[in-house]
């Protein structure tokens, strides 16, 4: 899909919202728009006329899904009427019953999303699932997790012959945490990680296969994980640092796939 009208209402991710996000404390923000981008440059999410998703948007929740959806809604990429095309799901049933009073036109789920995969196959249409849940990246569960998701891929696929997964780990606790398989070894994390979520969901698009590992990177993406001061795209992920002000986070890191 290329440039279009509508496209200027679709921040391009490396330019401004990128040094917006350098001179934030949370480059969340940044993500958030690279994801948008990357999923309006995708072949058979949009309708043609409206420019709209023709997909249902999966995400989950947390206490600040409320800057995806104000994104969404500024690039008027929500339809109209009763089904506009975004699902959020969260575990904690609190924060659905209150997204559910704020947002009433909008679909929220309760409970873990891994159990929600057959009504969402029967019940919606996903064509997005941006499953930024912060687990460590490249934990043994990661497979299992990724695997839960194959059905729905599968039929985004059959749907609109096109998937995209954004997926959001945690880089930092690779590094630091004592119990991390790979303490200190992100590389080799982010390696399993993305070659896990490839082998678990590739193979439905069989007009092209998936791309290997070091085609997602550029050569110096070591030096750049491990980089503090870095945040910004980097081949097919994002890296941002997580807080604000004083109290800076954990560093994330976003993959972005179509499948
Ligand atoms: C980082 S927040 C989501 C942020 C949000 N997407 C945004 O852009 O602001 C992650 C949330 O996902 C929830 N979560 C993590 N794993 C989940 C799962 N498997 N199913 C449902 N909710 C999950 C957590 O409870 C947490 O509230």
């Amino acid at each position: 899909m290329g440039k279009s009208d509508s496209t200027t209402r679709i921040r391009d991710c490396d330019s401004e919202s990128r040094k917006r996000a350098n001179f934030t404390s949370s480059g969340k923000d940044l993500v958030r728009q690279c994801n948008l981008a990357f999923v309006h440059d995708t072949i058979g999410l949009w309708t043609n006329d409206t420019r709209q998703l023709k997909c249902d948007w999966v995400e989950l929740a947390g206490t600040s899904i409320h800057h995806t959806i104000q994104m969404l809604e500024d690039a008027k990429a929500l339809r109209t009427g009763s089904q506009r095309g975004f699902i959020g799901v969260d575990k904690d049933r609190e924060r659905i019953a209150q997204l559910r009073l704020k947002h009433p036109d909008l679909q929220w789920l309760a409970g873990d999303l891994r159990h929600h995969i057959s009504w969402l196959c029967t019940h919606a249409k996903v064509g997005v699932l941006n499953f930024d849940g912060y687990m460590e990246i490249g934990t043994r569960d990661t497979g299992a997790t990724f695997t839960t998701f194959r059905p729905l891929v599968r039929r985004g696929i059959s749907l609109f012959g096109s998937f995209v997964l954004l997926a959001t780990n945690d880089l930092t606790s690779v590094v630091r945490h004592p119990r991390s398989a790979h303490r200190g070894q992100p590389e080799v994390a982010l390696r399993m990680h993305t070659e896990m979520i490839i082998e678990k969901l590739g193979g439905y698009a069989d007009r092209r296969s998936l791309p290997e590992f070091d085609e997602l990177l550029p050569p110096d993406f070591v030096d750049k994980i491990k980089d503090p001061r870095f945040s910004g795209p980097l081949g097919a992920y994002r890296i941002y640092t997580g807080g604000t002000g004083n109290k800076l986070g954990h560093r994330m890191i976003t993959l972005g796939l179509r499948l």
